[in-house]
C-alpha cells in the first residue's frame, strides 16, 4: 500500500512551503520512475538494460515512498535554506516532458539512456538536504542516502551508455 503524503493545504506558511517542496520532489521520484520503467518495457529484449531500467525505476519510487514517510513524519521538520527550491518544479516541469515525449516516440537505447543521465544530473543541482533541515539525525541520513543513490545511477548509467556507443 503506498504512503500517501499528508495534505500541506491546512499547514503553517513556513511547514506548507517545505511540504509543497517535498511533494514536488516525492512526484519527480514518481515520473523519474515511469520514465524507467517506460525504458525497461521499450528495452525488454536487451536484459542487462531492461534490468537496469527495472532497478533504477525500483529506487526511485523507494524515494518517493521515503519522502512520503518523512513528510508524515513532519514533528521533525524544520524549514531549510531557501536556495534551490523554485528548482524542483523546474526539474519536474522537465521530467514530465521527458515522460511525455517518451512515451509517444520510444527512444534508442543510447538516446533513453543520454535522456537519463541528463534527467539525473539536473536532479543533482537540487539539494534535496537543504530543502528541509530535519531535527531528527535518522531523516537526514535518509535524505543523504537517497542522494548518494542518485549519484550511482549516473555512473551506472554513464557505465551503459560507454558500453553502448561502443558497439
Ligand atoms: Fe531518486
Ligand atoms: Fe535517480
Amino acid at each position: 500500500m503506498p504512503i500517501k503524503p499528508p495534505d500541506s493545504s491546512a499547514q503553517p506558511d513556513a511547514t506548507r512551503e517545505v511540504l509543497n517542496v517535498l511533494q514536488g520532489c516525492h512526484d519527480l521520484e514518481l515520473v523519474a520512475a515511469q520514465i524507467y520503467q517506460r525504458f525497461a518495457e521499450t528495452h525488454k529484449d536487451i536484459p542487462d538494460i531492461a534490468a537496469l531500467w527495472r532497478k533504477t525505476a525500483a529506487e526511485e519510487d523507494s524515494h518517493a515512498q521515503q519522502i512520503a514517510f518523512a513528510m508524515r513524519m513532519r514533528k521533525d521538520l524544520v524549514v531549510g535554506t531557501k536556495s534551490d527550491r523554485i528548482k524542483v518544479f523546474e526539474i519536474l516541469a522537465f521530467a514530465r516532458a521527458v515522460l511525455i515525449e517518451v512515451t509517444a516516440k520510444p527512444l534508442s537505447v543510447v538516446d533513453a539512456l543520454k535522456k537519463a543521465i541528463e534527467l539525473e544530473t539536473r536532479f543533482q543541482t537540487f539539494h534535496l538536504d537543504e530543502v528541509a533541515v530535519f531535527a531528527d539525525e535518522g531523516q537526514r541520513q535518509l535524505f543523504r542516502a537517497m542522494q548518494a543513490a542518485d549519484r550511482a545511477h549516473v555512473s551506472a548509467l554513464e557505465k551503459a551508455l560507454a558500453r553502448f556507443e561502443g558497439c
